[in-house]
């Protein structure tokens, strides 16, 4: 195994730190706070393992630190060579609030195996294990989707759930859904979550389709990829210089659609506590002086396997 267990429990043991370090910033509406907390925590646990790692995954390039940038170097430089993905908080606005759906989360793989992605949006398209390859795609109409989903999986169209983002570019597919009658989970952040809602039949989702963060996207194709999931992304780039960073990094084709074996290649592990309450495991409780978390992890060809911890921070 190249990516060992032992790098699994440490990678646990961060987003686990790094969600309880943002415990205090829930429902302060301050989630620039909150996130620089996480990230902070998040930064110097990296720092302090024996990897030799770069953050190909980040939040914004050097010049906007002191957010983890793409490009910075982790780890004390002995030890495996790898690329790491990260969001320290993912769901800003709901730490901010205080509703469910945050959670700190660490996607690694070897080096060069995790796609270099700017901060720029994506147009994904998400469905379960069970679903042929050619039957969802970005570029069929929203109709065909759902046609093609219900044809191969004999699901009534009107018992079909899709998750999407709510937000205005997303008016004409959700009034195409509602034409057709297809049940729609209509999140307000977290598109990480959103589209591994479709890993798993208890959670009522048959797929995830809109546009959301293409970090996001990478991120939650490296959990997707163990599950066995479908999973396509296109980036969508809204500037000049949009296209010159992605340029830069190696993205030749800007309007390439990406399957989930060429966004994350080889082994991966996605981490991702909760900060508060999730559709897959419970945010932090506190109690006397000790704060109780829940993690989600993939490791290789795992499910989605959830793990508890108890800790103090001192
Ligand atoms: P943050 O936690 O960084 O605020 O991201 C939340 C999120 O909902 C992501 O899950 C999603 O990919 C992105 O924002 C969508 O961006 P926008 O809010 O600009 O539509």
């Amino acid at each position: 195994m190249k990516l060992s267990q032992d790098l699994l429990n440490n990678i646990i043991k961060i987003t686990t730190k790094s969600a309880v370090a943002c415990y205090p910033h829930i429902g302060k509406n301050e989630k620039i706070l909150a996130d620089k907390a996480s990230t902070d925590v998040m930064r110097r646990e990296l720092n302090n393992l024996n990897i030799n790692g770069e953050v190909v995954i980040g939040e914004g390039e050097l010049d906007e630190a002191p957010m983890l940038y793409i490009g910075e170097k982790l780890g004390s430089g002995r030890g495996p060579d790898i690329d790491i993905a990260v969001d320290p908080v993912e769901g800003t606005n709901f730490v901010a609030k205080n509703l469910p759906g945050s959670m700190s989360v660490i996607a690694v793989s070897e080096k060069g195996n995790l796609l270099n992605a700017p901060e720029t949006y994506m147009e994904k398209i998400v469905t379960g294990d069970h679903v042929p390859h050619q039957a969802i795609d970005l570029d069929f109409s929203v109709e065909k989707n759902i046609q093609n989903y219900s044809d191969v999986t004999g699901k009534k169209i009107q018992e079909i759930t899709v998750c999407i983002l709510n937000r205005n570019r997303h008016k004409e597919i959700i009034s195409e859904l509602n034409r057709l009658n297809v049940n729609i989970k209509l999140i307000e952040d977290g598109d990480v979550s959103g589209a591994l809602l479709v890993s798993d039949k208890k959670y009522n989702v048959d797929i995830f389709m809109g546009i959301g963060g293409g970090p996001e996207g990478v991120i939650a194709a490296a959990a997707l990829k163990t599950l066995s999931c479908k999973f396509q992304g296109r980036f969508l780039f809204q500037s000049e210089n949009d296209i010159i960073r992605a340029k830069k990094m190696g993205i030749v084709n800007l309007n390439k659609k990406y399957e989930v074996n060429e966004i994350v290649k080889g082994e991966s592990i996605f981490c991702a506590t909760g900060i508060t309450t999730c559709d897959f495991m419970n945010g932090i409780i506190k109690k006397n002086d000790k704060y109780h978390t829940e993690t989600i992890f993939t490791h290789n060809n795992s499910n989605l396997e959830l793990v508890k911890k108890e800790i103090s921070i001192t």
